[in-house]
């Protein structure tokens, strides 16, 4: 049953090599974005509450205050594709969707940042965006000073209209004209999810964060398919990250239509022990409270947050259930337990840390991390028995070497 055994000694040991000196997503960034839920709807005149436009993107960042969010820590208000007109202006550079943006991204930007918060913007590598809007190609360092005169703090560089060997130079040549700004703005690249083998190393070294997988989907089968994936790559993601440079299995979709309140969870708590950037795309208007509950959990953002930067691993994979590790400040654990089968009932799992991929050396106090309840003292005899519910429910425990305070 059991995969591979991994020491926490041996995770101690692994280090990012390369990052991006902006000083910028030290720890995972936490934001909003709005992809995934809001797409490219840019029909104002029958859906004006919905579509990509300040209004919207206005109405979230007051609500980011509003709500919690801010003081929870989340930071980045991220607008996505379709804010362009369709040409750039007479100069060259580029301009917003004047119907929709009527009073311009500069003015965008200083409402966001009056609100404490910071303003994120997408761009394309290529000569087109995805959804067929200017792209920067051949107009970097323009685009990125007129990114930094708007006030940016955040660019995500998508890699439509663009081929693998125009992202070797393309990818890192933006990271220099954005430095050369003089403004910090966190970099975003898509550039390993468009390619076979991406050069991490070197992709470190340019971006903050980078997405390595498609897009996520409202659906359990594009989030697990993403946790697998991760899953599958688990020591090579895992090495890559840390302060300054962290993967980035995409938006979380706590809120939305398509997963359950048990998946929702389940997205969470993996994001947390992926150390993933925390980028909700939600309609924060009319958000279900248990999701916003789960979305500002303060123990599970913590485990996220944690200033040591280590993504977790899957140290277990199993018909049932699989384990995911992440090493924390202090030699303390978070260790998520996911059971990956349907229904229809809830089921007991009782096995022995070994055979959940959980040897462990000495004892920890664990800790329930969303209700933050004292579950007991663990030790390396010990078997864990929890209940968890069918596809996605998952048992989120953080550990703290014993003795150690007594709280979470
Ligand atoms: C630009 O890069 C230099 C050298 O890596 C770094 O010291 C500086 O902080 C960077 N500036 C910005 C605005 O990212
Ligand atoms: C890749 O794109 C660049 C820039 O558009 C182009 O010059 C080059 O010919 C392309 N290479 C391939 C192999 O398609
Ligand atoms: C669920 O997500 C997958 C991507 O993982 C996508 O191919 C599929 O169309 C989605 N299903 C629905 C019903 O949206
Ligand atoms: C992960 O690996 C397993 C086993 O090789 C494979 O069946 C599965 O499709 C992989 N998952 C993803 C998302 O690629
Ligand atoms: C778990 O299983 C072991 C034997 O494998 C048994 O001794 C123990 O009582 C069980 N614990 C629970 C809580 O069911």
């Amino acid at each position: 049953m059991v995969l591979r055994l991994m020491p926490l000694l041996l995770l101690a040991l692994s280090k990012p090599t390369f990052s991006l000196d902006n000083g910028l997503a030290l720890t995972p960034p936490m934001g909003w974005m709005a992809w995934e839920r809001f797409r490219c709807n840019t029909d104002c005149l029958n859906d004006p509450d919905n579509c990509i436009s300040e209004k919207l993107i206005k109405a979230m960042a007051d609500k980011i205050v509003q709500g919690g969010y801010k003081d929870a820590g989340y930071q980045y208000v991220s607008i996505d594709d379709c804010w362009l007109a369709k040409e750039r202006d007479s100069n060259g550079k580029l301009q917003p969707d004047a119907a929709r943006f009527p009073s311009g991204i500069a003015a965008l930007a200083a409402y966001i940042h009056n609100l404490g918060l910071k303003f994120g913007i997408y761009e394309d590598i290529g000569t087109k965006t995805c959804a067929g809007y200017p792209g920067s190609y051949a107009n970097l360092e323009t685009d990125a000073q007129t990114f930094a005169d708007w006030g940016v703090d955040m660019l995500k560089l998508d890699g439509c209209y663009a081929n693998a060997s125009y992202y070797a130079y393309g990818y890192p040549a933006m990271s220099k004209a954005l430095n050369k700004t003089g403004r910090p703005i966190m970099y975003s690249c898509s550039w390993p999810a468009y390619i076979q083998t991406p050069p991490y190393d070197t992709i470190a070294k340019y971006c903050n964060i980078w997405r390595n997988y498609g897009d996520i989907q409202d659906n359990w089968s594009s989030v697990y398919s993403i946790i697998d994936h991760y899953g599958n790559n688990t020591d090579k993601f895992a090495e890559i990250a840390g302060p300054g440079q962290y993967n980035d299995p995409d938006e979380l979709i706590i809120g939305d239509f398509g997963i359950t309140y048990d998946q929702w969870r389940a997205q969470m708590a993996l994001w947390a022990i992926y150390a993933s950037p925390l980028i909700m795309s939600v309609d924060l208007r009319n958000i279900d409270p248990s999701a916003a509950k789960i979305l500002l959990n303060r123990n599970v953002i913590a485990v996220n947050q944690d200033p040591l930067g280590k993504q977790g691993r899957r140290v277990f994979k199993g018909t049932i259930i699989e384990t995911y590790i992440r090493e924390l400040k202090g030699n303390s654990m978070a260790v998520a337990l996911l059971r990956t089968t349907d229904g229809p009932t809830p089921v007991k799992i009782n096995r022995s840390l070994e055979d959940l991929g959980l040897s462990v050396a000495t004892s920890y106090d664990c800790y329930e991390v969303f209700e933050g309840s004292f579950i007991g003292t663990l030790s390396p005899k010990d078997d864990v028995s929890v209940w968890l519910n069918p596809s996605g429910g998952v048992y989120f425990m953080l550990c703290h070497p014993n003795p150690s305070p007594s709280n979470i």
